[in-house]
């Protein structure tokens, strides 16, 4: 089959590479119809994310027809499925708490021990991440291998395009997630870091769930018009000192809540962030904090922060006495897919949430390196890439 294949720092492959075959009764093969490239997937592109081998077929949204399912498998042959990124046996301590990102029984033990060196217990496996998190071939592919088919993947039903569904696979949830995790009360103010497809289904979310204003950081214009689209008033930090006119917008106060969905690769040439970058470069594991910093210093006292940036390793000058001090709650992780599939899908159905608005490119797989290229270096047009193999 083909397969977008990693080879290095911004080298990645569309190759021909062994099909998948069932390994476990609860596997199934799924012939991918849509995939797409994620923000998490540009940390891999920009070799900032350990673990990664060359050849690793890479992507973690992505759907398509379950085409042979193995005896335990709860799919049948011809069902369309979206399959969350997360891989969760369904079954142990942690999925019984629908903490599905935590999964302890899906990430082989050999890739276990650097992954609790990095973060002190191993992490759930998941599609086309690294081998910190299980190695396992991801979807921007023409067929991938789903273990633990019988909890993940969800079943479309006819009448909802590829188009509408894939997000559910990532983003969406994330989104979602992020403005759960931000406690989003009746009229609360929202300021939301990044205007990317997270921070985008962020802002949508703590809309829906009630937020009497959502402020949109960014810089790149195309992306703010998406946010103020959405109904969020937007700040461009190149252009705005971003504390103070947060505090000007929350009566004086800061925001009430506060999300981040800019991660460890943080833009500007904020001088925390231009020491962060010269020591990501060198390797010495530092992320790019700067958006999480400004959000610390931002968010009013009692507030609530919620992270679904994705952070690899370690963050320094973190201002851990504004957490501290304020009395600040802090929540994160990588989405528990699973526990907002059936939620997310039902709100897509009868029209509430539109997942489409967002997508600016539709290339074949063949071009999936092009694809990559772009969404990292033409960021304001290339908000999202679907791929079709
Ligand atoms: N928690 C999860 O499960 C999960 C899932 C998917 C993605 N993510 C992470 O969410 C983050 C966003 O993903 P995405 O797909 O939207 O990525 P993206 O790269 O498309 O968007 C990031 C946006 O942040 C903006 N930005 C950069 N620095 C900024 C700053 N200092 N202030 C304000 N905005 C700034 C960029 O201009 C860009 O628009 C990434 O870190 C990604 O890895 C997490
Ligand atoms: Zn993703
Ligand atoms: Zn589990």
């Amino acid at each position: 089959m083909r397969a977008l294949t990693f080879h290095g720092t911004h080298d990645v492959r569309v190759e021909t590479v062994p099909d998948p075959r069932l390994i476990n009764p609860r596997d199934a093969i799924i012939e991918v119809t849509a995939t797409a490239i994620c923000g998490s997937d540009l940390h891999l592109y920009n070799g900032v994310i350990p673990g990664v081998a060359r050849g690793d077929i890479l992507g973690h949204e992505f759907m398509g027809r379950v085409v042979e399912a193995g005896p335990q498998s709860t799919l049948r042959p011809g069902e369309r499925v979206v399959v969350p990124f997360t891989i969760s046996c369904g079954s142990c301590f942690f999925c019984q708490m629908q903490l599905f990102s935590a999964c302890d029984n899906s990430n082989p033990v050999e890739s276990q021990d650097a992954s609790e060196l990095a973060y002190g217990h191993a992490m759930s496996g998941l599609f086309g991440y690294s081998h910190l998190t299980g190695g396992y071939p991801g979807g921007q592919a023409q067929y991938v291998r789903v273990p633990f088919s019988d909890v993940g993947p969800i079943v479309i039903p006819e009448g909802l395009e590829d188009e509408q569904v894939l997000f559910l696979s990532d983003i969406l949830p994330t989104g979602w997630m992020a403005a759960e995790n931000a406690g989003i009360r009746q009229g609360d103010t929202v300021a939301v870091w990044g205007c990317g497809p997270v921070g985008l289904f962020a802002i949508q979310s703590a809309l829906i769930m009630g937020a009497g204003q959502v402020i949109a950081i960014d810089h790149y214009p195309h992306r703010l018009d998406l946010a103020r689209g959405l109904g969020a008033k937007v700040i461009d930090y190149t252009q705005t000192d971003v504390l103070e006119a947060l505090m000007e917008m929350s009566g004086g106060i800061g925001p009430d809540a506060v999300i981040d969905a800019v991660g460890m690769e943080s833009h500007g040439f904020a001088p925390d962030n231009l020491m962060d970058t010269v020591k990501q470069k060198v390797g010495l594991g530092a992320d790019r904090g700067h958006a999480l910093r400004m959000a610390l210093m931002a968010v009013r006292k009692g507030g609530r922060v919620s992270i679904p940036g994705v952070y690899g390793g370690m963050v320094d000058k973190f201002p851990l006495g504004a957490l501290m001090q304020k009395g600040l709650e802090v929540r994160s992780g990588q989405t528990h897919v699973q526990r907002y599939s059936q939620d997310l899908l039902r709100r897509i159905g009868e029209g509430e949430i539109d997942t489409t608005f967002l997508i600016s490119h539709r290339l074949p797989l063949e071009e999936a390196a092009e694809g990559y290229r772009n969404f990292r270096d033409n960021q304001n047009e290339w908000t999202k890439v679907v791929l079709k193999p």
